[in-house]
Parts: C-alpha cells; sequence; structure tokens
C-alpha cells in the first residue's frame, strides 16, 4: 500500500476551502493509502499565536477531522511535535535547501507582507519543516488544496537533492488535488481563508451559514429577479459544485439563465444541500467533544507512538548515509 501523508494547520475552525479543497479527499483516500494526517502545531507558530489557546486549537483540529470521517482505526492521525523527528529532519534538509528557492516560495511572500513585523526564519524554514513531515514517512501521495503544490513541489527537489548527495533513500512524491482545488471565498474575489474573514466554517450553525450565504454577492449583471443570470458569474453557483448534485444542478443552472429561479431561491437550495453535509459532522463533532474526547486523547497518544517508531527509523538511515552514525567510533 502506497504512503499517503498530509497535514493542516490548528490556526481556527475548518471551512469550506479546507473541506472541500483538502478533507473530503482524505476520507475518501484514506481507504486506498496507508494514510498519515498530522495537526501541524510547529507550522502554526511561525506566525503570532496566543499559547494558551494552542492546546484547545490541537484537540478541536483532531476532532473536527475525525468528524468529517477520518477513520480512528485506518489513519494514523497525530499532533506534530509529539514527534521530534520532524525537526531533525528539518535540519538536515537545511543544508541542502538553497536559500533563493524558500525566497522564492508564494506563501512566504505573502505571509512576509501580512505579518511584517513578526518575519522569523521559522516562516521561510516552513517549507523544509513541510518536505520533513512528508518524507521521515516517505510519503507519496500528498493529498492537498492548490495553494500548497508548490510545496509539494519543493518536497519532490529536497528528495532529489538528498538522493543525489546520500544515494537513494526518499521517494518523490506527488500531489492530489479534488475536483475543487480552490475553493473562492464569500467575497468571490480570493480563495476563501479565515484570515480574509470570507469563509464559511464547517461547525457553524445552519443560522449562522444562512447569515452570511443570504448577502453573498452573486452575479453583479443580475439586478433585479427577472434579469437572466450568468451563472459562471456568481459565487454561489461555484458552491453548488460542492455539493448539489444532478440533475438539480442543470435545473439550477437552467434556472438562473433564464430567470426561472431567483438568487434567494438558489441560495436556498444551496443552503439546504450544504446543511446535509455538515449536520452529521456538527452532530459528531459535539458527541467527540463530550463523550468521546478520551477516546480521541488516547488515540492520538497511540498514534504519536507509532510515528515516532517510523520517524526514528527514517532518521537513523539518514545519519548512516550522512556519516553521522558514530561512524568515528571504532568497529568491534
Ligand atoms: P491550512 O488550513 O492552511 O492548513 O490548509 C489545510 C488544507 O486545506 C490544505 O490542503 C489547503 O491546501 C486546503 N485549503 C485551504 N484553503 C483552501 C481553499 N480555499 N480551497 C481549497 N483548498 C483549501
Ligand atoms: N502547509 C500546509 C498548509 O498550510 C500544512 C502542511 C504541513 C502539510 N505539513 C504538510 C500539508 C505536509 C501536506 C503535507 O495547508
Amino acid at each position: 500500500m502506497k504512503v499517503l501523508f498530509t497535514g493542516i494547520q490548528p490556526t481556527g475552525d475548518i471551512h469550506l476551502g479546507n473541506y472541500f479543497g483538502a478533507i473530503a479527499n482524505w476520507v475518501r483516500l484514506q481507504h486506498e493509502y496507508f494514510s498519515y494526517i498530522s495537526v501541524v502545531d510547529l507550522h502554526a507558530v511561525t506566525i503570532p499565536y496566543e499559547p494558551s489557546e494552542m492546546p484547545a486549537r490541537v484537540i478541536d483540529l483532531a476532532i473536527t477531522l475525525y468528524a468529517c470521517g477520518i477513520d480512528l482505526e485506518k489513519t494514523r492521525l497525530f499532533v506534530q511535535s509529539e514527534v521530534p523527528g520532524h525537526a531533525d529532519l528539518t535540519w538536515v534538509f537545511n543544508t541542502i535547501t538553497p536559500l533563493g528557492e524558500l525566497e522564492r516560495m508564494t506563501q512566504f511572500k505573502d505571509k512576509r507582507d501580512q505579518f511584517r513585523a513578526s518575519v522569523n526564519v521559522g516562516l521561510l524554514d516552513y517549507p523544509v519543516l513541510q518536505a520533513a513531515d512528508i518524507l521521515i514517512y516517505k510519503g507519496e501521495v500528498v493529498p492537498v488544496g492548490e495553494d500548497q503544490v508548490q510545496h509539494v513541489e519543493f518536497t519532490r527537489e529536497v528528495a532529489r537533492h538528498f538522493n543525489a548527495r546520500f544515494g537513494p533513500t526518499f521517494p518523490e512524491c506527488q500531489a492530489l488535488l479534488t475536483k475543487t482545488p480552490r475553493v473562492l471565498g464569500l467575497d468571490g474575489d480570493a480563495k476563501m481563508s479565515k484570515s480574509r474573514g470570507n469563509s464559511i466554517g464547517v461547525l457553524e450553525t445552519p443560522e449562522q451559514i444562512w447569515a452570511k450565504v443570504a448577502p453573498a454577492k452573486t452575479d453583479p449583471e443580475r439586478v433585479r429577479r427577472t434579469d437572466p443570470g450568468t451563472p459562471e458569474k456568481c459565487t454561489i453557483w461555484s458552491y453548488h459544485q460542492l455539493v448539489t448534485k444532478e440533475p438539480e444542478l442543470s435545473e439550477i443552472h437552467t434556472g438562473c439563465t433564464t430567470a426561472g429561479i431567483g438568487c434567494i431561491d438558489c441560495k436556498k437550495r444551496f443552503h439546504a444541500n450544504l446543511m446535509k453535509v455538515l449536520d452529521p459532522i456538527r452532530e459528531r463533532h459535539a458527541t467527540l467533544t463530550g463523550t468521546g474526547r478520551k477516546m480521541v486523547e488516547e488515540r492520538l497518544e497511540a498514534n504519536a507512538a507509532a510515528c515516532r517508531a517510523v520517524a526514528s527509523g527514517t532518521i537513523l538511515e539518514v545519519k548512516e548515509k550522512m556519516g553521522l552514525k558514530k561512524v568515528w567510533k571504532t568497529q568491534s
């Protein structure tokens, strides 16, 4: 079975971009691959954060992932900082990574501009830690949203550099995208992201979500109810792709282009279909937060132990190849 690795930062409640851009794929793929999913807290501390909030964010993200359908038995869901090998391998990879490659990374440039006052080395080094995450388990497939493709390509480069310098060790991994690798935000201008304030949270109540969807921008040229619309210019239409199936999808397309349905009808149908996906997730989240929490905690502990065993095997192999493993000692 091929190895799958992916990660998600505990930086806030997960939204439709995370779910439909990535997590839904993880739920499907866990049956086809040996899957590792990491709550990447060491990545999250590269931007300003409140230490007292971090533990709750980590456990709540794990609970949310289980609520979304990550399998307790099948998938090794674990917390990154519980496995020291990730940071060890990062250091090794730092020594074979040209500085210029990191300075060119899109996410680094975005974050550098966003957090001007607190740009730290960790922010620049972020993709190297991500490469270590994947390669310490010899991950071959990496299901992510479109914004992470550059980091996966970088990981392939790191593997290539290491293998060329020290001998064949790491596989060259591949990014796997969903049908919707870039979910737009409610503003319709940029990808959905927590920091832009244009997101719909997976755990928000039906009422909270309706309060965001009802006033959302649609096709700007559809001014009156009787004007025919162009679905391709409408964010809500892009959201229908996430949750609405045929034949309803075609009906809505025709309804919009012929002014047969209005924008509010269209939004109500999207909302109803979205709730069919989110209601069970919200319910499972509530159960796991209450009576199921202990079980989640135990599972995370056990998974971290299993990950540490795999990670230390890779570190040993790497050290040997680099001439770092007590090779200076007289062999007896
Ligand atoms: P993050 O919350 O940044 O750790 O992202 C977790 C996963 O969600 C990554 O695989 C991202 O690529 C994916 N993701 C985040 N925002 C979006 C979006 N708006 N559309 C599609 N995928 C996304
Ligand atoms: N950088 C990723 C994000 O922001 C999270 C991440 C960390 C990750 N390590 C990873 C994703 C390894 C895939 C594989 O979404």
